[in-house]
């Protein structure tokens, strides 16, 4: 892992050991990155996860070694890569850090969920005050740990790596380009974790799970037009939100198209932010839209218009006349009929900077550098997300987003 310059050419010491902490959906998507990883020398070593049959299933199909606890993997690995629900993400990233491994965590990257043992907890009736304390301190322990450990942490936002998102910010960066207003959605049908829907374990609902992916992009993008202009990241500043139930509702229909079994999550929100230089976003996220995944931010600048759009993307068209003839062909995340016209993505880890991401955490890890989505991106998402969610419980009347004073610039 570590590196020594050698007559003008980097030598790699040893290879980087990763070990990945669950074993559902981001678990297999983060194990395909890791094969894609080029010019450095990354082995994933295993795997551990509560769902012990799931966990040796997931080991068992890729060679991999099945860890029965994360104390065991720890002195093995490099690297731990957190691919647990929310509930989980700071217990194992400051286990990891304690044990001086590098971290990888996915999104959202922590949040509140409940008191300790308490079944009767419902988010969605809980004091929004007291949620957005608790997530911002829980977002400062893992900081903290990270920084006491001199280890990287990674925020898998992989948003931010998605070449569209990119392209634009090298546009604004090197056109020193000002974004007044940003615009992005995610949504789609239902997420298929069975953890998401439960606050307690994934957090919350349509606000940190979905908006999460063009908010944090749009805090990047932001953070790029900052250092280009004046050498110091734009941070957030306040946040408007409402968030609904809408698959709840007692006069919801239901065509049995969406996912439906939520306990007490939101399935709908809008978000307005401003930014500390007074220019603002408005992200959209939900789980009532069919037809794929709806991933899209537009961006517009005092110099320039972009659209980038993770999916549906028109790289490809297809017209295929019956159904059963594509049963065994991936087309596009959560599309519900491959019947008809559609537009598959033919490379749709890609697109969505799945690859990207990994490559500049190993190269982070590897250098020494900080890795484009970190603790920034990390902290100020979870300060904006729980202030949305106390603005919708005072139906929108305007938050101060806190930040972290240790990452003040
Ligand atoms: N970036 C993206 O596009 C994207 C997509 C899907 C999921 N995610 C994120 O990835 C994380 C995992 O989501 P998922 O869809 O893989 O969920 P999942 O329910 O499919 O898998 C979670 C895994 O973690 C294990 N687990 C749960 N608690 C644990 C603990 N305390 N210790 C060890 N293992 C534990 C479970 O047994 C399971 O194997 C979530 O934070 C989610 O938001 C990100």
């Amino acid at each position: 892992m570590l590196l020594q310059q050698g007559g003008g050419k980097r030598v790699m010491e040893k290879n980087i050991r990763v070990g990945i902490v669950g074993s559902g959906n981001a678990a297999v998507f983060h194990y395909e990155a890791y094969k894609r990883v080029t010019g450095i020398d990354v082995k994933v070593v295993g795997v551990t996860s509560i769902d012990k049959s799931q966990c040796n299933d997931f080991a068992g199909r890729r060679n991999i070694q099945p860890f029965a606890s994360l104390d065991d993997m720890l002195p093995v690995v490099d690297i731990v890569d957190n691919c647990t629900p929310g509930y989980a993400h700071e217990a194992v990233s400051v286990a990891a850090f304690e044990a001086g491994n590098h971290v990888v965590v996915e999104k959202p990257f922590t949040g509140y969920y409940g008191p300790e043992g308490d079944d009767s907890f419902h988010g969605n009736r809980f004091p929004k005050q007291k949620m957005l304390e608790e997530a911002v301190a829980s977002a400062r322990r893992i900081i903290a740990a990270a920084m006491k450990s001199n280890k990287k942490l990674c925020y898998a936002e992989n948003w931010i790596y998605a070449p569209a998102v990119q392209k634009e910010a090298e546009i604004l960066s090197k056109s020193r380009g000002q974004i007044l207003w940003a615009l992005g959605d995610q949504s789609h049908s239902g997420s298929p974790s069975p953890a998401y829907g439960i606050w307690k374990l994934s957090g919350g609902g349509s606000v940190v799970g979905k908006s999460c992916h063009p908010l944090t992009a749009i805090l990047y993008l932001k953070q790029i037009e900052g250092m280009a202009f004046h050498g110091k990241a734009i941070r957030p500043k306040a946040v408007s939100a409402r968030t609904h139930e809408i698959t709840r509702n007692p006069r919801f229909v239901d065509k049995g198209f969406l996912r439906t079994d939520y306990e007490d999550i939101e399935d709908y929100c809008q978000i307005h932010l401003i930014f500390d230089d007074g220019m603002v976003a408005d992200v959209f996220a939900s789980e009532v839209v069919m037809g794929g995944v709806h991933n899209w931010l537009e961006i517009f600048a005092n110099n320039h218009r972009a659209k980038c759009n993770l999916s549906p993307t028109n790289a490809m068209e297809l017209y295929n006349p019956k159904e059963e003839q594509l049963a065994e062909v991936y087309l596009l995340e959560k599309i519900g009929t491959k019947q008809g016209w559609s537009t598959p993505a033919p490379d749709e880890s890609f697109v969505f900077g799945y690859p990207q991401e990994i490559q500049d955490f190993m190269e982070a890890v590897a250098t020494g550098r900080e890795p484009k989505s970190g603790m920034l991106a990390a902290s100020d998402s979870v300060g904006v997300l729980y202030a949305a969610y106390l603005s919708a419980e005072r139906k929108g009347t305007e938050v101060e987003v806190p930040l972290d004073p240790a990452l003040d610039s």
